[in-house]
């Protein structure tokens, strides 16, 4: 398995690694048929992925980061390998038990936000909410919540032209937290935005998992921000590794916590 710890946040993240992990990807390759050829987009990729922690997955364009995003979301599956669920192979379940996940218990966050132009943020927020059939008062309360987590509570009448990239993408994780799902899943939540805003999107993840509790995912091609996640997964030609770092950094991510 590849995984490096943020030494900042190791010591968190061990006392909760005893638990099961909420997904489990297990020796996962998805290969794509390419004339007689099989082309590999993922290659026996294992991995944990435990409740209330922060990943980061990087990797250069075509590295299969979406690929693997797809298919912890149960919207593609492994053509080798496994991905469970907890504990559950997610290609056996349902198209009906897959709808539910993603309505409930899998929030996806997009690059290029998905916001619903003639949609206040406020009812861009609630509309998964009346999907999931969820009464008038919750949906209200979770909407209410969701924006103010985000900082855009005075920003709930305007549409998504009247906001910034950034305010965009802050209301499309308002959106994929009204659910309260168990895990974020966010494909390149900052490609769009400047380094100032990706900064804030990042702050933000590493915010809801470490102060309420969240688990996260998210690609990204942008090194400055992988300091801020509890783990850091690097993907390149499908294969996932340590992520490259010089000389003693790279030694140094792997050093336990002392005096704890
Ligand atoms: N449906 C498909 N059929 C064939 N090949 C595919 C398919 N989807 C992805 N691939 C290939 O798999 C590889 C990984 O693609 P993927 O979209 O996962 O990369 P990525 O890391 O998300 O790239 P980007 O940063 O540009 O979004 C690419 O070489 C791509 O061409
Ligand atoms: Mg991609």
């Amino acid at each position: 398995m590849s995984q490096v710890s943020n030494p900042s946040a190791t010591a968190v993240t061990e006392a909760r690694s005893t638990t099961a992990p909420l997904i489990e990807v297990k020796s996962a390759s998805r290969a794509f048929k390419l004339g007689n050829e099989d082309v590999y987009a993922v290659k026996n990729v294992s991995m944990n992925i435990h409740r209330q922690s922060f990943v980061t997955l990087v990797g250069r364009s075509g590295s299969g980061k979406t690929t693997l995003l797809n298919m912890l979301a149960g919207l593609d599956h492994p053509t080798e390998g496994q991905i469970l669920f907890e504990g559950k192979d997610m290609a056996t379940l349902s198209e009906k038990e897959v709808i539910q996940m993603r309505r409930k218990r899998i929030g996806v966050v997009f690059q290029s936000f998905a916001l619903l132009p003639l949609l206040s943020a406020y009812e861009n927020v609630e509309l998964p909410l009346r999907i999931a059939g969820l009464s008038a008062r919750e949906r209200s309360q979770r909407t209410e919540e969701a924006l103010e987590m985000v900082g855009l509570t005075r920003r709930a009448k305007h549409r998504p032209f009247e906001l910034s990239g950034g305010e965009q993408q802050r209301i499309s994780i308002a959106r994929a937290v009204g659910i309260k799902p168990d895990i974020i899943l966010a494909d390149e939540p900052t490609g769009e935005l400047d380094s100032s805003n990706a900064g804030h999107i990042f702050g933000l993840f590493q915010e809801m998992s470490h102060d309420r509790g969240m688990t996260i995912v998210a690609t990204t091609h942008d090194r400055t921000l992988l300091d801020m996640a509890d783990h850091i997964y690097e993907i390149s030609d499908g294969v996932l590794a340590p992520r490259a770092a010089g000389g003693h950094e790279h030694d140094a991510l792997f050093k336990k916590p002392t005096g704890h």
